[in-house]
């Protein structure tokens, strides 16, 4: 295990009825009569009654707010640059995100860009370093990305799809409560729990040795997330199932399973191409296509790595060869895949169209290679494209 510091400085608020305490929970960190800039997406919370429900929080525990909506999935720069206009014109002293991954991340970049004189595209460019943010707060809407604990933000503009990450931008306090996750469609229910799954796996395919006591949290979050999820599939209104997957996407994606390791990252590289290059494409259906792909090409890097997985994660028995047990264990991934009604290839991705050549360019144009695994270049990148058809 490598050395290594560790702070999580968000306070996790969970439970039935928690968001109705956001207003006091702001006022500890803000002077009464504060402006709070409420950051929400496309409209879901209106309907629900919940950003009705924040804004009553928030003006009985005497602040202010001012709304911004319309963050979209995979959110852009320009809707970022318009709120770091009307949050320096308002000079709100938070941030607050009720949404998803997207509206979190929208929510963090503006957070970044007030205070910064440039623009805040340069953060993701990596021309600057953010070095302070108007402090971030979240109501989670969506269990899927980890943004409402970790330290990332990703940022579209026009066919690039970058991500930054300080601990500056951790939320200070989140809310999770699982019953808002109720009115979550299918489809978004499936890439939620493909995302979290991924964020841990991108932490357990590691070439660090010793890291025995991560690997079995890692390996029981996994199949908890499995679990959970078909319960989910089947009964989107299954309280505990939610708050277990709340929990663990929550958690997934906060560093805790990266203690002590080198992390790896590809495939979330991978598929930052394929949902730059159509932003219709969903973040966590993405990585379905990406992730076996993945495995196929890098297994023979680390076969006990893998075999690991398969025993200890996909419950697979030992198939005699050291190639058959890996297969059966990625095979078994593809199997819960598919269950939760997740895309196979880039066809049912309706991303058969990219090129598998310009995307690995674009993958390897900051930092010349993916991953750390097995380290990827452009032509193993292009190999695997190649390998989702
Ligand atoms: O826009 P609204 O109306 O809010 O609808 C959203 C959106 O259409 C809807 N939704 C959210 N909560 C709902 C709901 N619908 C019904 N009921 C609810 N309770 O779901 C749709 C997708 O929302 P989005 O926020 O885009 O999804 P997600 O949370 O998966 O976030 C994806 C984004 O996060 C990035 C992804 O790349 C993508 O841009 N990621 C961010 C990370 C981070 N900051 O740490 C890490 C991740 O790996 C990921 O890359
Ligand atoms: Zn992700």
């Amino acid at each position: 295990m490598n050395n290594f510091e560790y702070c999580n400085s968000t306070r996790l608020v969970f439970g039935k009825g928690e968001e109705d305490r956001i207003g006091d929970l702001l006022r500890k960190k803000l002077p009464a009569g504060s402006k709070v800039l409420v950051v929400f997406g496309g409209g879901t919370v209106k309907r629900t009654g919940l950003l009705a429900k924040v804004e009553q929080s928030l003006a009985k525990a005497d602040l202010q707010s001012v709304t911004l909506g319309g963050v979209t999935p995979n959110p852009q720069l320009c809707f970022v640059q318009k709120g770091i206009e009307l949050a320096r014109q308002q000079a709100v002293a938070a941030v607050l995100a009720v949404g998803g991954g997207s509206v979190i991340d929208a929510s963090k970049a503006i957070a970044i860009g007030v205070p910064y004189e440039g623009d805040v595209w340069d953060f993701f460019i990596q021309k600057a370093a953010p070095e302070k943010a108007l402090p971030v707060a979240c109501i989670l809407t969506l269990p899927a990305a980890g943004s409402e604990q970790s330290i990332r933000i990703v940022l579209s503009d026009k066919d690039r799809k970058l991500g930054t990450g300080t601990p500056i931008v951790r939320p200070f306090v989140s809310v999770i409560d699982p019953e808002i996750f109720y009115t979550l469609p299918k489809k978004q229910i499936r890439a939620g729990v493909i995302d979290m799954m991924s964020h841990i796996m991108e932490r357990y395919f590691t070439q660090t040795k010793g890291t025995d006591f991560i690997d079995g949290q890692a390996e029981a979050a996994m199949r908890s997330i499995m679990k959970n999820g078909l319960k989910l599939i089947k009964n989107h209104k299954n309280y505990d199932a939610w708050c277990q997957i709340g929990l663990a996407g929550s958690f997934a994606h906060n560093g805790y399973y990266g203690l002590g390791q080198v992390e790896d990252w590809a495939c979330h590289g991978m598929e930052h191409e394929l949902s730059a290059w159509d932003t219709t494409i969903t973040h966590g259906e993405g990585l379905a296509v990406v992730t076996p792909a993945w495995m196929h090409y890098v297994w023979k890097d680390n076969p006990e790595r893998f075999i690991q997985f398969a025993c200890n994660v996909m419950s697979v028995k030992p198939h005699g060869s050291t190639k058959k047990t890996v297969m059966a264990g990625i095979k078994a991934l593809k199997k819960f895949y598919a269950k939760i009604g997740a895309p196979k290839n880039l066809k049912e991705l309706k991303a058969d169209g990219i090129s598998a050549k310009e995307l690995a360019v674009k993958a390897c144009q900051l930092n010349g290679k993916l991953g750390n695994f097995k380290v990827l270049h452009e032509d193993d990148i292009e190999q695997i494209y190649k390998l989702m058809r």
